[in-house]
């Protein structure tokens, strides 16, 4: 491919992100790594919402839809066109393989028609580097990076912009799936995440205690499978059949109801309940990230991921007065977004790691061992 870098292209480095990792279709401009220029998310909630989570070939079939309008309109809100551009950045993986192609097609398409350099980000990858619009140049190395959403729950030491050593992770439910799930089995709508976040403050969270994972081996490694299991013995002891069907009735009709109309159909048992399931997904994140942070010696930590948005985890880690400033992505830049593929392929693109039009999509591509 002839690939013409133009890193003197007007107002400095712009790259224009693409990310089709999972079920959003996003494009996004950032301009020196750091300053956010436009940010365009598609989502395919509704689409999925109905089913309980994310279906693969409705997922590339939305992708399809939406990305030319989305990268339009991020070139659009930039106010860019496609000669100030310095790169083209777009997700490899991992993520769902139908839904990577469609981005990375696409912004193949784009660096062949105008001889612009293609680079490869990892959506992991990304996710940490979505602090770099806020933070990044506070971020002191070594740095812990605790990646939380639906897919992931990872630690990592950070050593510099692309040094990465896996210090734990998930044995089987990413933390984001364990909220999806539990809110399903008690009869809440997808992604359930936010909503438990939300009821869970009119819960009380020391009404019952489920139980903590005890890990074999890596002490670092996480495992939610044990809590979902206790949270679906704990409502098949309650006899909750009646109040589950009338809140999987109401979303029949209400596909998207309000607090005031979820917190109605919620009983104070079950709020408690919620309460104190968000409350063991704190525990367990913030333990294993504080000790990792103390292991590797951190000087900063980021938490990032779908997970980051959680009220209750934010507030958990202000509380915490860590000897170490604490990152978060602002909530829009906490899920998936292009501005954090755009923003973690910067300082790619200063290395010169470049991709070729023979670069493949891989659904379950590593950042680190
Ligand atoms: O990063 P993301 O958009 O996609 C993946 O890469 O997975 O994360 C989506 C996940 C979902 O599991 C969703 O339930 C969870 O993030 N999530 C939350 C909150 N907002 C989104 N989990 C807990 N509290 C939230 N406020
Ligand atoms: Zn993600």
């Amino acid at each position: 491919m002839q690939v013409t870098s133009n890193p003197n292209a007007a107002g400095g480095v712009k790259i224009l992100g693409i990310e089709s990792s999972c079920d959003e279709t996003a494009a996004a401009v950032v301009q020196d790594g750091s300053r956010l220029l436009s940010s365009i998310v598609s989502s395919q909630l509704d689409v999925h919402a109905k089913y309980g989570g994310v279906v693969p070939e409705l997922a590339s079939r939305e992708h399809l839809r939406a990305i030319t309008v989305v990268v339009r309109q991020a070139m659009e809100q930039a106010g860019c066109s496609y000669q100030d551009l310095s790169a083209v950045a777009v997700t490899q993986g991992p993520g769902l393989v139908g839904s990577l192609l469609v981005g990375m097609t696409y912004a193949k398409a784009i660096c062949y028609a105008r001889g612009l350099p293609l680079v490869g980000v990892n959506h992991i990858e990304g996710h940490i580097h979505a602090v770099a619009m806020d933070a990044g140049s506070q971020l002191e190395m070594p740095a812990l990076a605790l990646v939380v959403s639906g897919g992931h729950t990872h630690l990592f030491e950070m050593r510099g912009d692309s040094s990465y050593r896996l210090l734990g992770k998930t044995r089987d439910d990413a933390a984001g799936e364990a909220y999806d799930k539990v809110a399903k089995l008690l009869g809440y709508s997808y992604p359930g995440g936010p909503i438990l976040d939300v009821l869970a403050p009119y819960g009380n969270p020391a009404a019952m205690r489920f139980p903590r994972a005890k890990m074999k081996g890596n002490p670092l490694d996480f495992s939610f499978s044990g809590l979902k299991t206790a949270v679906l013995r704990w409502v098949e002891a309650n006899h909750m059949d009646g109040e589950i069907s009338a809140r999987r009735q109401f979303l029949r009709h209400t596909p998207r109801p309000s607090v005031e109309q979820w917190l109605l159909l919620t009983p104070q048992r079950t709020r408690d309940a919620i309460a104190a399931f968000q409350q063991t997904v704190i525990d367990e994140l913030l333990t294993r990230a504080e000790a990792a942070a103390e292991q590797i010696d951190a000087q900063s930590m980021v938490i990032s991921g779908g997970v980051a948005c959680n009220t209750g985890l934010r507030q958990a880690a202000r509380n915490a007065r860590l000897p170490y400033a604490v990152f978060f992505p602002t909530p829009a830049l906490s899920t998936d977004n292009a501005a954090m593929i755009a923003a973690a392929a910067f300082p790619k693109f200063h290395r010169g790691e470049f991709g070729t039009l023979a670069m493949k999509a891989n659904a379950s591509l590593t950042l680190a061992t």
